[in-house]
């Protein structure tokens, strides 16, 4: 996504709130709710590795932080410091009795000695900051301001609180926007393991926690939202601009009158959002919405969709004294959206239109509101139950599996490896020194014994890092790159993995978090992880907010070198392999191929080659997705079986379909693998049809992908000829998939099947299809 010309047509339904049974916001609710307590080490086992006595501080608090920021200028870099504990370092009252807010702003706004955090000077992917809280009660009197960059990380032992006073001057607690950048371009920010306790805010009051208009590569994970029962007062909103993330989960909300509450934006997966006597749980508009394994009690309405545009769908959730599961606006209305409710428990009102129930209680299968294609041919289903299956091998107790991200709480700090301090085995993170076999050895020798730290900085590596089974690894999110450099990864027609997650066949453990990939040249041959690796159970092989970013930041030549043809600049062979032997489970990934400079301006004329291809049989998940802008595909399954996907979200290369002779394949004509496109369903000089693909699927079985963008971002006259490729498959569905600036929403081998009158004219002038069911 960029940050300019986004002319999307947005009209927000207006639907009326159904009535609620009675009121059920007895005080004492607080009091007696579980949902909120805090947590203590979860039961996982980690095959060799035993958990130490968890006894606080967090181990992240303690192990040396000796990181850098490596492309600052070398007059900051030596006065900037990544990790800021906001006790220790900053002087933040944790008691709860003195105001924190100067200390915490401190902590997050602090730079070089030459600039501020919150100047803007220090560039978009130059100055991460990882900000982390002591357990502890910090008392908040006004606006907390994120900048880019940022990731708050609470003690996930013992959560901290951040507290608002009842004095407070503005109406939310902490910013997640940083006013130097546009909310469409305000990629990575985070948030996780923090309480927010709003508890002594007169409750009349339209007051909320944290507002959240950030895009991609961005998270939220592990909050508690406290807000007095009865309230006003909102969770989780989204008051800036029209923005763009992926996912917001693992998040309980007590109280208030929304848990989220989201007036903008264009798509989400909301997985595992628990409230508990919130009015509402979750009232989004946008394109298309995925609500997951949610559970909502106690309240008016659990989820009101009614201004969601092109598709809603809800699996996996419960609701328990819930007036009205789901609110959705009339089909015929501006929004039109598409409904896909799947195994839902909740014994009242399912789903409501208007003021209309028109379903009621459980549902087990699929209920499918919106154009269906199935036998060869569309119909518009009002209101359908289906009963497709689920593959068995993507479900734990009959839902689709979800892990949240590892924290490792359970281990001390001696099961920890800060990869920059093993004796005899130098690792610089300097973004100039190829430290690949030194990490290599290294993650050789811990393997199944320790947990290996990445602290910030650019991991230059000329040659493959192979994480082998037994290997678990943490980043400091925004800061901590992989990146390759070499040539090595130069020739287009032998790609070359950069990051390889173990070899064909081998089963075991790799769990990866909060690392950055990237290249620091062009590299043509340069595929950038690959995964082969499979588990004994599902989550043993893991990636979470894992992001890619390919030119656009500090670093890389593909960022200075690409001003010129697309075809000087191949700048990686593709981002994601998943071979068949793999099984992993992928949560908030942003495959990027840069279309515009974060640190700058300069051109970005980048043909990176393909966004992911999924050859994996025995189980893959991959919840809040995202490949963009990339040449010849964006997904690509091929032979795949037991793929699960909740949210994907692909654009084209802004360049394609605009800019005369770059037909597709092109410029990756002459080094094409047998799995790539040939583009022989397009003439040679059709230009709107010689664009990426957004997702193929070739003769797999048993894939189910709910909640899709297919996005073009060409202007008038263009849309794009085709989105998605069909063939040979067997029980293949689609739930939920909505393109802008198609002519074809489904092709079958380059044949037309689900033209873009058949789905359905959301908002957004997005076309939708609720489901599409092929074999
Ligand atoms: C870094 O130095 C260059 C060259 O002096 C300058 O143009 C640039 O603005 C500096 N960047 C920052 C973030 O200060
Ligand atoms: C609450 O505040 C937000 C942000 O200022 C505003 O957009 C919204 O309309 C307000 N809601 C009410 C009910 O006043
Ligand atoms: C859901 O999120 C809560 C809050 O972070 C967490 O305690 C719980 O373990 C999560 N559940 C699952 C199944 O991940
Ligand atoms: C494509 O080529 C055909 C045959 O040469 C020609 O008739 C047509 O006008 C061309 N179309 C475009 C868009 O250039
Ligand atoms: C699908 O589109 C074709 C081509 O416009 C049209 O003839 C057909 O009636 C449409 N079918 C449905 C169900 O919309």
């Amino acid at each position: 996504m960029r940050f300019c010309s986004i002319s999307v047509a947005f009209a927000i339904a207006i639907g009326s709130v159904a009535g609620s049974p009675a009121s059920f916001f007895n005080s004492g609710y607080l009091a007696r709710d579980a949902g909120i307590e805090q947590r203590h080490g979860k039961a996982e086992s980690y095959g060799p590795l035993k958990a130490s006595k968890a006894t606080p501080p967090y181990w992240l608090e303690n192990i040396a932080h000796n990181g850098e920021s490596s492309h600052l200028n070398a007059s900051d870099k030596t006065s900037y410091t990544v990790f800021r504990n906001v006790v220790k370092d900053f002087g933040a009252d944790n008691t709860g009795k003195k105001d924190a807010t100067a200390a915490l702003q401190r902590a997050i706004s602090t730079g070089s000695t030459t600039a501020d955090r919150a100047s803007g000077r220090l560039g978009h992917t130059t100055q991460p900051a990882v900000v982390y809280i002591p357990s502890g009660t910090y008392l908040i009197s006004a606006t907390l301001q994120l900048y880019v960059s940022t990731i708050v990380i609470g003690d996930p032992n013992n959560l901290p609180v951040f507290k608002a006073a009842s004095s407070f001057s503005s109406n939310v607690m902490l910013n997640g926007q940083d006013p130097n950048h546009p909310s469409l371009g305000m990629f990575y920010a985070g948030i996780r393991n923090v309480v927010f306790d709003t508890t002594s805010v007169a409750p009349g009051r339209n007051f909320s926690a944290l507002d959240w208009t950030v895009s991609q590569a961005t998270q939220v994970n592990n909050l508690a939202f406290k807000m007095p029962v009865g309230s006003a007062h909102t969770g989780i909103t989204c008051q800036n601009t029209f923005y763009s993330n992926l996912i917001l989960n693992d998040l309980v909300f007590e109280g208030g009158a929304y848990g989220i509450n989201f007036p903008n934006g264009i798509q989400w997966a909301f997985k595992n959002i628990t409230t508990r006597g919130t009015k509402v749980g979750i009232k989004t508009v946008g394109a298309h919405v995925l609500v997951q394994a949610s559970d909502f009690r106690d309240a008016d309405v659990a989820i009101d969709g009614s201004g969601v545009q092109a598709s809603l769908t809800v699996l996996d959730s419960v609701g328990v004294n819930v007036g009205t599961f789901v609110l959705a606006a009339d089909a015929k209305g501006v929004s039109r959206n598409n409904l896909i409710i799947e195994n839902v428990k909740n014994p009242g009102r399912t789903v409501v239109v208007g003021l209309m129930p028109v379903l009621l209680g459980d549902v087990v299968g699929q209920w499918i509101r919106g154009p269906v294609f199935a036998d060869g041919k569309t119909t518009y289903q009002p209101g359908k139950l289906f009963n497709s299956a689920r593959p068995a091998p993507l479900l734990v107790n009959g839902k689709y599996f979800t892990m949240q991200q590892p924290s490792y709480q359970e281990f001390g700090l001696e099961s920890f490896v800060n990869v920059k301090t093993v004796e005899g085995l130098a690792v610089k993170g300097d973004g100039v020194t190829d430290d690949s076999k030194n990490i290599n050895k290294i993650l050789k020798q811990y393997a199944g014994s320790k947990i290996i730290y990445f602290p910030s900085g650019t991991y230059i590596v000329a040659n493959t890092m192979i994480i082998p089974s037994g290997s678990r690894i943490v980043g400091d999110s925004y800061g901590t790159v992989i990146s390759g450099s070499g040539k090595v990864f130069s020739d287009a027609k032998k790609p070359v993995a950069m990051v390889k997650v173990g070899n064909a066949g081998d089963v075991g453990v790799a769990q990866l978090s909060d690392l950055f990939l990237t290249t620091a040249d062009i590299l043509p041959g340069c595929k950038v992880l690959e995964v082969n690796m499979a588990g004994t159970k599902p989550g043993d092989v893991g990636l979470w907010n894992v992001q890619y970013r390919i030119g656009g930041g500090m670093g890389s030549k593909v960022r200075t070198n690409c001003g010129g043809s697309q075809a000087d600049c191949l700048a990686v062979w593709g981002l994601l392999h998943l071979t068949p032997s793999s099984s992993a489970y992928i949560e908030n990934m942003w495959g990027w191929t840069a279309d515009h400079d974060l640190d700058g301006s300069l051109p970005q004329n980048i043909a990176s080659g393909r966004g992911a291809l999924i050859e994996a049989k025995k189980g893959t998940w991959l919840l809040g997705t995202s490949m963009e802008h990339h040449v010849l595909y964006h997904y690509n399954f091929q032979n795949a079986e037991n793929v699960y996907a909740g949210l994907q979200q692909t654009e084209t290369p802004y360049w394609q379909g605009v800019q005369p002779n770059t037909l597709a394949p092109w410029p990756w004509a002459d080094a094409l693998a047998p799995t790539d496109p040939m583009f022989k369903n397009c003439a040679a000089n059709n230009t709107y049809c010689r664009m990426a693909w957004m997702e193929i699927i070739y003769n797999s079985k048993d894939l189910v992908l709910y909640s899709a963008s297919d996005l073009a971002y060409i202007f008038s006259p263009g849309t794009q000829t085709n989105a998605i490729d069909v063939k040979g498959n067997q029980r293949v569905r689609l739930y939920g998939t909505n393109t802008l600036h198609f002519q074809n929403i489904f092709t079958g081998d380059g044949q037309v099947l689900v033209p873009k009158q058949n789905g359905s004219a959301g908002g957004f002038e997005m076309d939708s299809v609720a489901g599409y069911f092929e074999g």
